[in-house]
This record gives structure tokens, sequence and C-alpha cells, in this order.
């Protein structure tokens, strides 16, 4: 089986940046949280879509966190990277940050988790390129990217928990 050449987080990065408009807001006026669903889940596709230079498909959303309420007309910015690739599946980070318009400083206001998969044409997955990390950050999610997949697995019941070594690693004492 030939090894696909690896490729950085930053290759396949993608930025997005949207304006919260009345459409996309709940009752008390902040962004409702299944249209900030939809625009990580489109931009971790394009991600994931860039670093394979494939077709794929969200196979799980493991984590969002709605850290802080997103107001009407605040301008949203949603950062997507590959952290870790796997045979098939690669999980994305998606980082959402809010813009101050006055100082134009971003705060960091969500972070959600995904994984996709390449596919070809019958839905059946697809080798794709493994995942340098380059910069701390990139490492420490790799390194962490085994044991969010194991708990995902379990969860989807695709994994016996007593296979998930990474995960058990965590609880063990020595
Ligand atoms: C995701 C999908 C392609 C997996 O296909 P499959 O035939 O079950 O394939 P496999 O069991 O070989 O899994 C393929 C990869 O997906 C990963 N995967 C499957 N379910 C997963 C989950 N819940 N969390 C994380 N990874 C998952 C597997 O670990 C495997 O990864 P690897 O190749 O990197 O080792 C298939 O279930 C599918 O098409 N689902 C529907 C996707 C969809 O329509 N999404 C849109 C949102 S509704």
């Amino acid at each position: 089986m030939t090894t696909l050449k690896g490729k950085t987080a930053k290759e396949s990065l993608t930025i997005n940046t949207e304006i919260v408009l009345p459409n996309d807001t709940n009752h008390i006026g902040n962004l409702f949280g299944g249209r900030l669903m939809e625009w990580i889940d489109k931009v971790s596709a394009i991600t994931a879509a860039r670093h394979s230079n494939r077709v794929v498909v969200t196979a799980s959303i493991n984590n969002i966190s709605f850290d802080n309420p997103i107001k009407q007309y605040s301008v949203v910015t949603l950062e997507a990277k590959v952290s870790r690739a796997f045979n098939s599946s690669m999980e994305i980070f998606v980082d959402v940050y809010v813009e101050d318009r006055i100082t134009g400083n971003k705060t960091l206001c969500n972070q959600a988790i995904s994984s996709f998969v390449a596919i070809d044409q019958n839905g059946s997955p697809l080798p794709v390129p493994p995942l340098i990390p380059e910069t701390e950050e990139e490492k420490k999610r790799y390194d962490g990217a085994l044991r969010r997949r194991q708990l995902s697995l379990i969860l989807a019941g695709r994994m016996k928990p007593e296979d998930a070594t990474e995960l058990k690693a965590l609880f063990d004492k020595d």
C-alpha cells in the first residue's frame, strides 16, 4: 500500500467570516446554536476536502462548546484546521471568534471538534494524507486526537471500551 505524502494544517486552513443577521438569532437576540453548527460543519467540510482532495462526509461531531453568547450583528470568524488524519478519517478543530467592532480584537467564543471521512463515488472510505503538526498547539491537538477518536467510536458503538488503550492510559496511575 502506498503511503500518501503528509500535509501541514496550514495547507488546508479554512477561514469563514459571517455577520449575525436577524434570521440567525434566537428569541433573546443571540446567534442560534443550530446556525453556528451549520457554519461549523461547512467550514470543517471544506478543510477536510482540501486536506484529502476528496469528497468528504461528517462522521461525527465530537464536541461543541458554547462558551459565550454571540449578539445580533456580530462579526464571527470561524477558523478550521485538520488536527490529525488517520486512515480515511480526519479530525477537524474549529475556533470561533467574535470581533470587537471598535478595536477589531477577536475573542474566542466557541470551539468545535468533528470527524470527517473521505469517500469514493460508492460511499466507501478512501485513504487520506497524514497530518504533519508544526506549531505547539497543533502538536498538542495531534497528540489528543487518538483518545478523542476512541471516545467518539465508543459513543457510536463502533469500539469496545476495553479496546480504547489511549483512553484507558489517561486513568492508569503508573
Ligand atoms: C462515515 C462513514 C463514511 C463510515 O463508513 P463505514 O463504511 O462505516 O467505514 P469504516 O467503519 O471503515 O470507518 C471509516 C472511518 O470512519 C471513522 N468513523 C466512523 N464513525 C466514526 C465516528 N463516529 N467518530 C469518529 N470516526 C468515525 C472510522 O474510525 C474510520 O476511520 P479510519 O479509516 O481513519 O480508521 C459512513 O458511516 C457514512 O457514510 N455515514 C453517513 C455520513 C453522512 O451522511 N454525513 C452527513 C451528516 S448526516
